[in-house]
């Protein structure tokens, strides 16, 4: 069937960016991976040292995980195939989220399928028709996305500026209201104000929400995130994270009083009209925890191994933007310089994430580089190595 009058497919045959990328040979997504995500490891061929990760820690192949993993498939099988709500809720569900509320010394914890559905389940069940959701512009998708999904509305402060926010919680004294923001903000790698969120929600009779999906497993003395990092774990009053990147799986999470986790975990969609986590991710993440617990080490090592990079790309003349975090983004401001900048890195042997519009604001285009506990001082400086040969080449520095 060709050729509708009125076809909703024409967004599709008109959008040509993507024709445009492809042609110019720079396209840099869905690159096919074929072995473990390790520090360094072979993409099509040869060689890389992988800096475009989440895996903080460098949990995705570590023996003991693996093995609790495969030992949970002979026990359970591969899938749960159905909700936690009927019939997918395994004893190792439970167990993980019992670990997990004591390792975050929360009241309660439930587990959600992805961290993108935790946030879509917590925000739309917290916010309702007559509530306020105080966003920070840099907020993760999944964020926005729960704030669209509830009835509430949607006001959003700029970046880390709490003056703003201020102005709008001033103005809108009458209604219940949430902030809701990244701890870590996943591009950047700076950190939101934490501290001064919580007064702020304090002193305006709000509540506080942080997503630490880069922050649980990397930030603060025991992995607990970013609170922790700033040393006031106890008074954010909702957690939501990810097992997709420290705790090197898949999944999410929500932390916090019983009663409110009873109540999304009653009601929010994404957590009854969603299939449980399956055996093997549930035993990967109470086995990470395991390790994150016995070597707490790892998390240094991995911002070691961040600062290394930090000050190297900084001495050779990038712009490494604010960052605290073993993620460093390197500021390049055009967009087709930041894809040929990833295209050469990656056929010299550096993978790092290309970022631009709508991801980041124009002008705002980068590479986005995560570090690992496994990366050596050696693989560091190579890859410095490789980001001063191309970008002295490419003219960014
Ligand atoms: C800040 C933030 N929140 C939520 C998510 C979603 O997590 P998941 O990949 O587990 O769906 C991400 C992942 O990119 C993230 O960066």
């Amino acid at each position: 069937m060709n050729n509708l009058p009125n076809d909703v497919f024409q967004k599709c045959y008109d959008y040509e960016r993507l024709d445009k990328v492809v042609k110019s040979g720079l396209y840099p997504y869905f690159v096919p991976l074929s072995g473990h995500v390790g520090a360094e490891m072979e993409i099509e061929g040869h060689s890389i040292i992988m800096l475009g990760s989440n895996n903080y820690l460098g949990l995705t192949d570590h023996p003991k995980i693996m093995e609790k993993a495969k030992e949970a498939i002979d026990k359970y099988g591969t899938g749960c195939t159905g909700s936690r709500f009927l019939n997918g809720t395994l004893d190792l569900h439970i167990e993980l989220e019992e670990r997990l509320a004591q390792f975050l010394n929360k009241e309660m914890v439930i587990t959600f399928s992805t961290g993108f559905q935790s946030n879509l389940g917590v925000i739309s069940t917290i916010a309702g028709r007559n509530d306020i959701i105080y966003l920070d512009r840099l907020d993760h998708a999944s964020i926005i996305d729960g704030a669209r999904m509830s009835y509430g509305r949607v006001l959003k402060f700029r970046h880390n500026d709490h003056e703003h926010l201020r102005y709008l919680l001033e103005n809108n004294r009458e209604h219940p209201g949430v902030i809701v923001t990244d701890g870590v903000f996943s591009m950047e790698g700076d950190l939101a104000n934490i501290p001064g969120l919580i007064e702020i929600s304090r002193e305006f009779g709000v509540r506080l929400i942080v997503d630490d999906a880069h922050g649980v497993g990397a930030m603060g003395p025991r992995g607990r995130g970013t609170a922790e990092h700033f040393g006031c774990h106890d008074e954010v009053d909702i957690l939501v994270g990810t097992f997709s990147k420290s705790f090197a799986c898949v999944g999410g999470f929500a932390a916090g009083p019983a009663r409110v986790m009873d109540y999304i975990k009653h009601t929010a969609r994404t957590m009854i009209f969603s299939a449980s986590l399956p055996p093997a991710a549930v035993a990967t993440v109470i086995a990470a925890l395991d390790v994150l617990e016995q070597e707490p080490e790892l998390i240094s090592n991995s911002h070691r191994a961040a600062e290394r990079a930090r000050q190297g790309l900084a001495s050779l003349g990038f712009n490494v933007g604010n960052s605290e975090t073993p993620i460093v983004p390197i500021i390049v401001g055009d967009e087709y310089q930041t894809l040929l900048f990833w295209k050469r890195l990656f056929q010299e042997g550096v993978f790092a994430n290309p970022v631009i519009s709508p991801a980041v604001a124009n002008g705002g285009e980068m590479l986005r580089t995560s570090y690992m506990a496994t990366h050596t001082d050696d693989m560091i400086d190579r890859a410095l190595d490789i980001f001063e040969k191309c970008g002295k080449e490419l003219d960014l520095i």
